[in-house]
């Protein structure tokens, strides 16, 4: 026995003999801080009863007759209940926690067995340790036929590297980013899901994975869909640049000809003023040939986006009251989509700085931190209640969602900063991550 519990001890039996002489509140009092030191020391209620039974055989021995025994019991018995009396307190708390946990319990695995996503957890193995009824309702699995099996042959061949990387990085207790897999269906096609895992930890060791994946097969569908269709414009917009400058200016060529056989047959006074019609001819030519250059410029595709932005630039300060400067860091070329879009949004927001802004100087920024491509256009016009117009019930405008789908298309993301008086500025952010990923063709 320890000396504190041998300490322990002999209070006890000192308190509780003078309590059998004398009785009395300040006695019962002691018993009970007694019973809340045993009980801070770890004592169970089985020691604290033996404890008690020592006490009692010691106290007996030493006062009263036989007869005044039960008496003493009696008076004994009410001290060890107040000594007790911690012991109960503790687990009476002990029982209203255990039942609150159990209804936590009750809520957390309603919301698990319910929720549209899949949850799951996996060992240290990989092996699918539990895993919710969505996904027997997403993939057509029963989950019989995958629980205790490794998730491996669940994920595409091609993803599988990085699925295993990223499962390795998370029983290091790294928590990862979202990303994206594709999930072999019991029919035998894959669905596109995004993925958050977190180390599960007991003890604090990591003991497995938990995981939520979310169908976004549909959100690829239709991503893949806009793509398909700004390119059919972006070829749409070739084939009328291409018009517009090969036909129009042929046009024009026969225009001059044409004038030149009239001027011919004029008196020298009338020629001059067809001279005057010829000169005014010779703008609309070179506007014509910047606006087809601009509607799709080979720029673009032959030296990048910066290029062209400063070819757009010039071709606006020239002909709009609007001097436009590009800036920010040399960014390499970038994918196709990225460039035409970058392209289309800023020629957006440079039209609507011309059209609605009133503004006599637009910014173009471009940079570039990491994976994200981040463009800025400014302008320093009259600016507009921005959340207004979006909500305006048939809000006819193209400009703005023209802009939101492009970016949709992609995995880009946009904000405007603008209030009446105090200038417009479009920041558009595009994560270059998300090109690899929206490039897959649903169920390849
Ligand atoms: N830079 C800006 N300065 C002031 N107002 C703007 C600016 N950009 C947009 N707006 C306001 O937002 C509205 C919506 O713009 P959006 O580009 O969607 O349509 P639009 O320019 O009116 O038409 P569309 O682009 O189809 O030719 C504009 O009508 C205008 O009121
Ligand atoms: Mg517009």
């Amino acid at each position: 026995m320890s000396d504190h519990l041998r300490d322990l001890r002999d209070q006890y039996t000192r308190t509780l003999h003078d309590y059998l002489l004398e009785g009395g509140e300040k006695n019962l009092h002691r018993a009970y801080e007694l019973g809340r030191r045993a009980l801070a020391d770890g004592l169970g209620v089985l020691e604290m009863v033996s404890l008690h039974c020592d006490a009692q055989a010691t106290v007996a021995g030493t006062i009263g007759a036989r007869e005044e025994m039960s008496a003493l019991i009696k008076s004994a018995a009410t001290f060890f209940a107040e000594a007790a009396s911690p012991f109960e307190m503790a687990h009476r708390g002990f029982r209203e926690a255990d039942v609150s946990l159990r209804q936590s319990e009750e809520r957390f695995r309603t919301l698990v067995e319910n929720a549209k996503d899949v949850i799951y957890t996996l060992s240290t193995d990989g092996a699918i340790t539990s895993v919710n009824p969505a996904f027997e309702t997403i993939t057509g699995w029963a989950i019989t036929d995958w629980l205790g099996k490794s998730f491996a042959p669940l994920v595409h061949p091609e993803d599988l590297p990085v699925a295993l990387v990223f499962f390795q990085r998370v029983l290091r207790g790294e928590t990862l980013p979202i990303f994206e897999l594709r999930v072999l269906k019991k029919s035998g096609d894959y669905l596109h899901a995004e993925f958050t895992k977190t180390p599960l930890v007991k003890g604090g060791q990591v003991v497995g994975v938990l995981g939520i994946g979310r169908d976004i097969t549909e959100r690829k569908r239709s991503q893949a869909a806009l793509r398909r269709m700004n390119q059919t414009l972006e070829e749409e917009a070739k084939r009328i640049a291409h018009a517009l400058h090969d036909e129009a200016a042929q046009l024009l060529a026969s225009v001059y000809i044409a004038l030149e056989g009239v001027s011919r047959d004029l008196p020298p006074s009338a020629g001059r003023k067809l001279q005057k019609v010829k000169t005014l001819l010779d703008p609309i030519e070179a506007h014509l040939r910047q606006l087809a250059h601009e509607l799709r410029p080979t720029i673009l595709d032959d030296l990048g986006l910066i290029p062209a932005l400063e070819f757009l630039a010039q071709g606006v300060s020239q002909r709009a009251n609007l001097q436009v400067t590009v800036g920010g860091q040399q960014v390499g070329r970038l994918p196709t989509s990225v460039e035409t879009a970058l392209y289309r949004i800023v020629q957006e927001a440079l039209n609507n700085a011309c059209r609605h802004a009133k503004a006599s100087r637009a910014t173009i920024r471009l940079e570039q931190n990491g994976r994200l491509i981040r463009c800025v256009v400014s302008d320093d016009g009259i600016g507009f209640d921005v959340p207004a117009v979006v909500n305006r019930k048939g809000h006819t405008g193209l400009g703005l969602t023209g802009i939101r789908e492009r970016l949709n298309a992609i995995g880009g993301d946009y904000r405007i900063i603008s209030a009446p008086g105090q200038g417009t500025t479009l920041q558009v952010e595009i994560p270059l991550e998300a090109q690899d990923a929206t490039a897959d063709p649903v169920s390849r």
